[in-house]
């Protein structure tokens, strides 16, 4: 049942490509338009939305700051990311206007239905993505978007993952689309690059044998740190996330702007940082001061691990170790840059005798709070 891997984790990490595949089918016509009509929230509906807010846990919740930058750049809707567990006992304000996106991939996770019910109770809207067919979430929301995942049974999420920033990017472009705003040449070459993106994830699954030597060398380290920017920072939580759940070594992941108002103090000799590097194309602003992020914590002493477009040459002088993805739009780096992280925590547990696909402590779903 494992296919051949030694755990089920790796073979949900090699089946990645074909989930984010399978995800894709169906929804996007030849003519690069958008094929929601599963989502049966009426467009007249989706047109009027004034505010979007994602609420989730663990790694949906980081899918889902993912798709705030990808939701406010292409639609210039409010969107709010929030952990369903402060969301649930607040008062957030929201009305008919608002769209509440729900993340989870079990479907079953008790914060994340308590807070769609409590978005609900409000009178918001509440779309579903989820990967389970008929489980809780999606039978209380008004509408849902399957991730076609398969199903995820380690513990640790990875394919769902992948497949829930497919589901948001798909709701990003389709409100885009529904409501014409933003929707020009950069929507559909986005479209068409997020339709080949399979390809890019099977790619950098190629390419991880280095990354798993790295990792087995850094086993007796007792702290790894992530740094990222915009799309890069939940990624970095999502890299400090997996290895602390299978690992079980402290790790945080940081915005790199955020370095100088404190964590730069945790830099000392040889602390291995991760830092994800986006394109050099487009937003170069962003490049330039994550470069400058690396020197800083070069010259401190880190030991810098770069993850970086291939062919960025302006990062490999001042890369330990240099983890190359291929070249995609900033907004859907996430899917190829956090697929490294993955095998890397991986690796790492394996070599520190962790038991992979049952973390000690932690369920599947978490269905109490
Ligand atoms: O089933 P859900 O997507 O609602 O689960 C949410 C989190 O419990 C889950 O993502 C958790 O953080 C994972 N173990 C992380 O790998």
């Amino acid at each position: 049942e494992k296919g051949g891997y030694d755990y089920f984790m790796l073979k949900e990490i090699a089946e990645q490509p074909k989930a984010v595949a399978d995800t894709l089918l169906g929804r996007i016509d030849l003519a690069g338009n958008l094929c929601l009509d599963e989502v049966r929230i009426p467009a007249s509906v989706l047109r009027e939305v004034s505010k979007v807010v994602i609420v989730a846990c663990g790694t949906a919740y980081h899918a889902g700051m993912i798709a705030k930058y990808a939701i406010e750049h292409w639609t210039r809707i409010p969107c709010e990311t929030e952990l369903a567990s402060e969301f649930r006992y607040r008062d957030p304000i929201l009305d008919q206007r608002t769209l509440v996106i729900a993340i989870s991939q079990s479907g079953e996770t008790m914060d994340t239905l308590m807070a769609l019910r409590h978005a609900r109770e409000q009178g918001a809207k509440v779309l579903a993505i989820c990967n389970t067919n008929g489980s809780t979430i999606p039978r209380e929301s008004d509408a849902v978007l399957y991730t076609h995942a398969g199903p995820e049974v380690a513990v640790a999420s990875t394919k769902a993952f992948l497949t829930q920033l497919v589901a948001c990017y798909l709701v990003a472009l389709y409100l885009g689309q529904v409501r014409g705003t933003k929707w020009g040449d950069e929507i559909l070459s986005v479209i068409r690059e997020l339709s080949e993106i399979a390809t890019q994830v099977e790619e950098v699954l190629e390419t991880m044998e280095p990354v798993r030597e790295l990792a087995r060398t850094l086993a007796d380290k007792n702290t790894v740190l992530f740094l990222g920017r915009h799309v890069g920072y939940p990624v970095a939580l999502e890299g400090a996330l997996k290895l602390k759940e299978l690992a079980y070594m402290h790790a945080e992941g940081f915005a790199a702007g955020e370095l100088k108002h404190g964590p730069i103090a945790l830099i000392e000799q040889d602390v291995p940082v991760v830092v994800v590097v986006p394109s050099p194309r487009g937003r170069s602003v962003l490049h330039d001061k994550i470069v400058s992020n690396i020197q800083e914590i070069r010259a401190r002493g880190a030991r810098t691990i770069v993850i970086a477009e291939r062919g960025d040459e302006t990062v490999a002088p001042y890369a330990d170790h240099l983890i190359e993805i291929p070249a995609t739009p900033t907004l859907l780096q996430p899917l190829v840059a956090t697929v490294p992280l993955q095998v890397f925590a991986c690796e790492l547990a394996t070599a520190r005798g962790n038991e992979v696909d049952q973390p000690r402590n932690l369920a599947k779903s978490v269905t109490v709070e």
